[in-house]
This record gives C-alpha cells, structure tokens and sequence, in this order.
C-alpha cells in the first residue's frame, strides 16, 4: 500500500513519509495474526500461515537465560555490537557449520535475522542500485532493499525447476546497475535447496562479475534426505570480501521469540551496519545474548530431533496436498515450508464462490474451512499458497484434509 502524498502537501501537513508509506505490512504476520484472533473468537482455526519452530526453545538455552538475569553483569548495555564472547562464538560456529574461517570483528549481533538483513542493506546500498531477488521471495527482502533505496528486481523460478533460478536467468536480469545478488539457500517459502554445484556456480557468476552477495544462512540445519546445505563464501572463497551472509537462532533452536541473528561480513560493512545499529537499537537485549552464547557454543543434538519431526510432517504435507486435484506441490527439501502451486484450482466453483487469485482462494480456505494458509501474492508470484509445517502432527493433517475436504 501506498500513502499517497500530494505533491502541493507541505512537509507538515503529510503524516507519514512517503518513504515509510511505501511499506507493505507483512502479508506472513497479518495471515497469522487473523488466524490468531479468530482462534480467541473460539473459532477452531489451524494456522499454516507462521515461519515458527512449534518446540520450546532447549532447557540449557533457557537455563543460561535464567543465570544471565540473576548476573547484574548482564543487566547492563553491551558493546552495540554484541557481547564479545558471543561474537568469538559465532566466528567459531561459522567454522564449524560452514567451513568459513571469519574474526569475530566480522561479526555483529543484531535483533533478529530481520535486522540483519536491514542493516545490510542499509550499510550496502546506495539509491538506485540494484539487487537480483530470485522470486518466489520471503516479504522483508523487497521492503528493505527499498528501505535503504535500493531496487529489487525479482528473478521468477516457477515450480518447474523446483523454484531453483539458474545462472542463465540471473545474467539476464543483470545490468550496469546491479549491485548485489540475494541468494537464500534452504529458502522461504519454498523450501528449495540448491546443490553444491548449482550454488557453487552461482557463486562463481557472481565473483566473476564483481557482485556483492547477501546469503541467508538462516535455515543451514533445516535440509532433508540427500539435500545439503552450502555456504556460498565457502564454497567460492573469492566472494568473500563482498559477501555478507545473515544467520541467526530463531530456526535452528526454536528462539523465534528470543530475537538473536546476526551478520557476517568485511570488517568495513559490519563497522558501517554497526554504527547505524548503535544508533538505531544498541546492543540486543543482553539476556538474550547469553542465550544465545549458549545455544551456538553448545551441540546440535536438539536441531536433530526437531529435523526429525518436521521431515515427517514434510513428507505427509506434501503427499496430501498433491493428492488434490488441480494442486502441483514439488518436494521442499529444506526449511520448513510447502509451496504448491494451486493454479489448478482457480476459477473453480467452491461452495458458491468463484476465487479467481491466489489471495481469494486463501480467504475461502480461512472463511469456509477455517485453515489459514499464506497466498502466494505476498511472496512475489500470483496462483501459489505457502504452508508452513511446522505445527503438530495431528493439526497438520486436520488442516489438510479440510482443505482437501473444500477442494474436492
Ligand atoms: C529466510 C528468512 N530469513 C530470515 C528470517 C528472520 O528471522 P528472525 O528475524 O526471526 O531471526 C526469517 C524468518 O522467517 C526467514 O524466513
């Protein structure tokens, strides 16, 4: 949505700024909220529509935080850029995750993996510049590259290549003013996974044109069957000195709440995205952090049976929503999310209504089988639905089949 501004308006009778206008609200967060009010309406909603681990965050996470608030040492600012120690940390959880060798003075801690992403653009981008968005997108990318004033050009992989883009189509979309290609590998919303050689040489277009690269690391450890997670600085070294790669806790441990993430990146970007964070929030709560501490420097046996579970519940989600007529779902091989595609099914009579877009079949699926699921429109590509699986067993299936049962 677009706040209007007359241009003959003088500077104090516009409310909001165009610049601020200009944003969208987040389509994933306005799906789960209504879902959430019509469930304390008493409305027996099942919500598909969150990107949010259903499993408590691990004990000894939590048990670092309760030593933290007892600590006055932790009730005190940190650094704006992070607690020391939980840099050193994530340098040597890059390592270890990633095989990328990083200093922890290329590290800055950041209120989620949202800022992160802000924050990067904002310390990369200048007006204009552009940055390949390969499409189906998670929302906040467009919204912050055009925040720092930048221009998204999205780049469509539809569910024929598993919604993988290919070097081909990325060179086509590049220009005099591209400066950054966006890369998310395992992605939201649909779950792809590039291979080793696919990102590899991805990788290598980007270095061998002199592109920046942000890779959302976010979902590393959320890759199922044969897949396999790789990180592009890794994987092509040369990138390095224009590589900042986001990452954070909320996937992997079930700390969506706790908001941690962070970046890593050359020591002059960080320096940059942390100054504007110095400005902008100061350090992330310092509990938090200690949580964090713990969870990066710890195992990574919970992320193991979390994987577990939401394999199983990947594999029943997508058997039942191809058993549709009209619905095409390849299999996601990361992540935690389907994304069908329900071109077939619209235009359809379903009980006297005739949804002609992926937003109005969404809203029949809320209105008439009370299941919220996410329309494809909020991730860039019109006749889709995003599915999160990561809720329980049997209300994955209860939603399912009432989505079947409406469909049919
Ligand atoms: C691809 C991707 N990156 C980053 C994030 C940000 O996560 P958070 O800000 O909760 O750390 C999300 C959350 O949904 C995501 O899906």
């Amino acid at each position: 949505m677009t706040a209007a501004t007359p241009p003959n308006q003088s500077p104090t009778e516009r409310r909001v700024s165009a610049r601020i206008g200009s944003i969208s609200e987040s389509a994933t967060l306005a799906v789960d909220a209504k879902a959430k009010a019509l469930k304390a309406a008493g409305r027996p909603v099942i919500g598909f529509g969150a990107g949010e681990p259903d499993f408590p965050t691990p004990d000894y996470i939590v048990e670092a935080a309760v030593e933290a608030c007892r600590n006055p040492r932790f009730h005190r600012y940190t650094p704006a850029g992070g607690l020391p120690e939980l840099k050193e940390a994530i340098a040597a959880k890059t390592l270890r995750d990633s095989g990328y060798a990083v200093d922890a003075s290329q590290v800055l801690v950041t209120n989620g993996g949202k800022q992160a992403i802000y924050e990067a653009f904002a310390a990369i981008l200048d007006p204009g510049d552009e940055v390949i968005v390969p499409t189906p997108y998670w929302t906040t990318y467009p919204e912050s590259i055009k925040l720092a004033g930048g221009v998204p050009v999205p780049v469509v992989a539809d569910e024929t290549s598993g919604y993988r883009v290919s070097v081909e189509q990325l060179e086509a979309a590049r220009t005099e003013r591209t400066k950054v290609l966006l890369f998310v590998s395992p992605s939201n919303p649909t779950g792809a996974v590039h291979s080793r050689a696919q990102a590899e040489e991805i990788g290598r277009w980007a270095a061998e044109h002199g592109l920046w690269v942000l890779t959302d690391e976010i979902y590393e450890h959320l890759v199922y069957g044969d897949a396999e997670f790789s990180s592009l600085p890794a994987l092509v070294p040369e990138l390095a000195d224009k590589c900042v790669v986001v990452n954070g806790v909320a996937k992997t441990y079930a700390m969506t709440g706790w908001r941690v993430g962070w970046i890593v990146g050359p020591k002059d970007v960080v320096k940059a995205a942390t100054n504007l964070q110095s400005h902008a929030t100061s350090n992330v709560s310092n509990v938090a952090q200690a949580a964090a501490l713990a969870a990066v420097s710890g195992g990574l046996e919970a992320v193991a049976e979390m994987r577990e579970a939401f394999d199983r519940r990947r594999r029943t989600i997508v058997r039942m929503l191809n058993e549709i007529e009209g619905v095409t779902c390849p299999e996601p091989e990361g992540a935690f999310y389907a994304y069908p595609s329900v071109k077939g099914v619209l235009g359809r009579e379903i009980r006297g209504r005739r949804p002609a877009t992926s937003v109005e079949l969404a809203e029949v699926i809320l209105e008439e089988a009370e299941v919220a699921v996410v329309p494809g429109e909020a991730f860039g590509t019109q006749g889709y639905l995003r599915l999160s699986y990561a809720l329980g067993d049997e209300d994955l299936v209860e939603g399912v089949s009432r989505i079947q049962k409406l469909l049919a």
